[in-house]
């Protein structure tokens, strides 16, 4: 098993298995994932053997989290053609499954484009499918690399904004090496600072409605043996009030040609806070999430999702989405509010990192230099 993930780059991750990875046991290829929704209780893998259960996964964030989106998407459409299915087809259903995180777009359009490019070149269906799978397995390399590379310049970044040194982040939702085939986007900036010895502390926000903070980011800390303290999202005014936090460091799953930035709700919030107390607020992403296509916040679409993710509290053992299954906490009936994310206009961040350098102040034009113009397929 070891020699098939050097071979591939599927390397494990922060649990004891890896957060995805591809196999071709006798009955057929398939795609293995880390079931996410049983986190922290149990590591437990999902099996997808077609395209349409890889959507439940992505729907029901078994697989979540935006570059590991785009890793999971190409392997889909690799998936429905090394099984003969419809291949647009299965693209289609893919790239609806969630809309906010462009990077499923992004990867899938990568395999599609390379599978019809070896038809188009003479190929049979075999040589197209290995083609997509090929196009997969490089995305998850380069996923790995970007990851690596935006711990350095998040690093440098934090460092020089902070050139105290012992910094105090706060993060919210989970971008470490479970929405990663490497390390992460902002986790793994903090997990960079607490192996140089110069995290003295990362604020976790729990995250509600679906608890990625205190379900996957804090289970990432505790395996990394980073010094960490959860807190509820409405503590985090608190916090801030009483010159806790130094930094701000969150992920992205859009962020606009004008450096508007989607992330998980309660994000806009965060950098409404470290404004007003004067606390760099950074936004680490790899340029797949850059969409040089969706001009501002206002065009980005958020997704909805359901009511009982809020009327209910997820208990960990059970899947957190699926016709409720958690602990009611309101009374029947009642009407949820309930954005999966949320946009922070550029004016309020302070830099955006990714795996090619950081540009700060966020400008339409910084961001298009750094990125190379459009990262859209
Ligand atoms: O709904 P999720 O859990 O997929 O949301 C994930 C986030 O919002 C992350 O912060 C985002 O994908 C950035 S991590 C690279």
């Amino acid at each position: 098993m070891a020699d098939q993930y050097a071979r591939t780059g599927e390397g494990r991750r922060a649990t004891g298995i890896p957060v995805i990875r591809w196999e071709e046991p006798p009955e057929g290829p398939v795609l293995v994932l880390l079931d996410q929704t049983r986190l922290p209780a149990e590591e437990v893998e999902r099996v997808c053997t077609d395209a349409p259960a890889l959507v439940e996964a992505i729907r029901s964030l078994a697989v979540r989290g935006a570059p590991l989106l785009g890793v999971a998407g190409a392997y889909g459409v690799a998936l429905a053609a090394a099984r003969g299915f419809d291949v647009d087809e299965a693209a289609d259903a893919l790239v609806g499954a969630r809309p906010t995180a462009v990077n499923l777009a992004v990867g899938v359009r990568r395999a599609l484009d390379a599978h019809r490019a070896a038809l188009a070149g003479g190929g049979g269906l075999r040589e197209a499918a290995q083609a997509a799978l090929a196009a997969a397995r490089a995305m998850h390399r380069e996923d790995i690399d970007a990851s690596a590379r935006m711990a350095e310049h998040g690093l440098a970044l934090l460092d020089e904004l902070l050139p105290g040194g012992g910094h105090r982040v706060l993060t919210h939702c989970n971008s470490g090496a479970l929405v990663s085939g490497g390390e992460g986007t902002a986790f793994a900036v903090a997990l960079a600072a607490h192996r140089a010895g110069r995290l003295r502390r990362l604020w976790v926000d729990e995250t509600r409605p679906l608890l990625q903070g205190a379900r996957l980011t804090a289970y990432e800390a505790a395996r990394h043996g980073m010094a960490y303290t959860l807190l509820t999202d409405s503590a985090a005014g608190s916090l801030f009030a009483a010159g806790e936090v130094d930094a701000v460091l969150i992920g992205a799953d859009r962020i606009a040609a004008d450096g508007s930035v989607a992330n998980k709700v309660g994000s806009y919030p965060l950098a409404v806070l470290a404004r007003y107390h004067h606390v760099p607020f950074v936004v680490v992403a790899p340029g797949t999430t850059v969409d040089a296509q969706t001009p501002d916040g206002a065009s980005i679409e958020v997704e909805q999702r359901p009511g009982y993710e809020v009327t209910e509290i997820p208990v960990p053992q059970v899947p957190v989405t699926g016709a409720g299954g958690g602990v009611p906490v309101a009374p029947l009936g009642t009407q949820a509010y309930n954005p999966a994310f949320d946009v922070t206009p550029p004016k309020l961040v302070t830099a955006i990192v990714t795996e090619e350098g950081a540009v700060s102040p966020v400008t339409a034009e910084a961001l298009a230099e750094l990125c190379g113009g459009s990262r859209r397929p």
